[in-house]
């Protein structure tokens, strides 16, 4: 299983300032396996960004002109069926316009005739994004079914600071994605997942912590693949590097303790719980409540054991929730996992083998292996965190009987 990148992506865009990153929009689409990328410039659109280099880039002619000789039409058959039109960035001139049924040109005539969902992401000075105008196009665009992007707030290009500026390329592929595999829906739509991703970090004194190197990067891989299979993602984010789906919700946690009262305050309203954190094992007895100074001696520090979370879980929800936990080990994988699911009462264990260059902490690519209830296993030798995730939801969604 892995991403289903066969639907066509229309690429809408207008002219401003932020088209430019549009490109990099692009190629993050690429990167992630999607080919039929078509687009549409406004004629304003080709004063920031020319069609050559868009045309470079996705290896087809945009199309910026209803009239151009051999290609009438193209404003329907581009967008009947299209997986989605995604305009990036939307100027408020193209909101205002898409928001009255305006079709004056080939991007605003296609808008009405799309069978598909759309999405927008507003880029724009802040004094224009404010204006009650535009606020009330992007209301009226909200009620008539199109998904909008909110913009960052920040610096902008006309110097001022605000919001209107157009989130970086991966936030806006995301959003796209996530757009376009809602529109299907999924096998686990209408479920709600909860993440616990990334390590944690527990206070020596109020400078220094006992962390671990685990980066995020799976709980990032298993948040896109569930949300993209339907679920509603909930990420419980400790420390680590890994920036999540800017649409999946959000509790950032830093120790042990925290993702413990996090993850059990929001389990009885979840169908899935997946333990993909690094939850330290140990936290000191005591913190320091100033700044420890070097003094020249040993320093002993008491360590006390922590909550295990996905025990508490299972203690509590054996048969009621799909229990998800990692076990990172360094040898003997796989009969670790099968102790750990029996201990834990989980469904589905992912024993993985972590200390080395090509698997565990910050890696791109694991080695693992799926250990089920009924202590079926399934190996794999090296495999992409990305591709994994995709893997771990298609058994998760057999076990919650949800498998087209
Ligand atoms: C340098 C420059 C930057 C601009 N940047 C933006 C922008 O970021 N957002 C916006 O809504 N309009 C921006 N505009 C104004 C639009 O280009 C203008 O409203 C135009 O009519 C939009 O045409 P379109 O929506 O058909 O592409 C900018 C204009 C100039 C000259």
């Amino acid at each position: 299983m892995n991403r289903q990148t066969g639907q066509r992506i229309v690429i809408g865009i207008s002219g401003g300032i932020a088209a430019y990153k549009t490109v990099n929009v692009i190629r993050e689409l690429q990167k992630r396996g999607y080919r039929d990328i078509e687009t549409i410039l406004t004629a304003n659109g080709t004063r920031f960004v020319t069609p050559v280099t868009v045309g470079a880039i996705t290896g087809k002619l945009p199309y910026t002109d209803t009239f151009e000789p051999g290609r009438a039409l193209s404003h329907i058959s581009l967008v009947q069926p299209c997986g989605i039109l995604a305009v990036v960035p939307a100027t408020a001139d193209i909101l205002a316009k898409f928001a009255g049924g305006i079709a004056d040109d080939f991007l605003s005539t296609a808008y009405l005739a799309c069978t598909g969902p759309v999405l927008v992401a507003p880029s724009m000075n802040s004094e224009m994004y404010r204006h009650p105008a535009t606020e009330r196009n992007i209301a009226r665009l909200k009620k008539d079914g199109v998904h909008v992007l909110e913009p960052d707030a920040g610096y902008l290009a006309c110097g001022s600071e605000g919001p209107g500026r157009m989130p970086d390329a991966e936030t806006v592929a995301d959003m796209i994605e996530f757009v376009l595999h809602r529109k299907t829906g999924g096998p686990l739509s209408g479920m709600r997942v909860i993440i616990a991703s990334g390590g944690t970090a527990e206070p020596i004194d109020p400078v220094r912590t006992i962390t671990n190197r685990s980066s995020g990067k799976m709980g990032k891989e298993l948040a896109t693949a569930f949300a993209l299979a339907g679920a509603d993602v909930e990420i419980v984010a400790g420390t680590g590097t890994a920036c999540y789906p800017a649409y999946c919700r959000q509790t950032k946690v830093q120790t042990a303790s925290e993702m413990k009262d996090a993850v059990l305050k929001k389990a009885s309203a979840a169908d899935i719980i997946v333990m993909a954190a690094a939850v330290a094992d140990y936290t000191p007895e005591t913190v320091f409540h100033e700044k420890k100074k070097k003094d020249g001696n040993l320093l002993n520090l008491r360590l006390k054991p922590t909550t295990d979370i996905l025990k508490t879980l299972g203690t509590r929800f054996e048969g009621e929730k799909i229990l998800v936990g990692f076990a990172a080990e360094t040898s003997n994988v796989e009969e670790s996992a099968k102790k750990k699911l029996t201990e834990k009462k989980a469904d589905l264990i992912v024993g993985n083998i972590v200390g080395v260059p090509d698997s565990g902490f910050e890696a791109d690519t694991i080695r693992a292996v799926l250990v089920a209830k009924d202590q079926s296993t399934v190996p794999y030798e090296k495999i992409s965190k990305e591709e994994l995730a995709f893997h771990i939801v298609e058994k998760i969604s057999a076990i919650a009987g949800r498998n087209k």
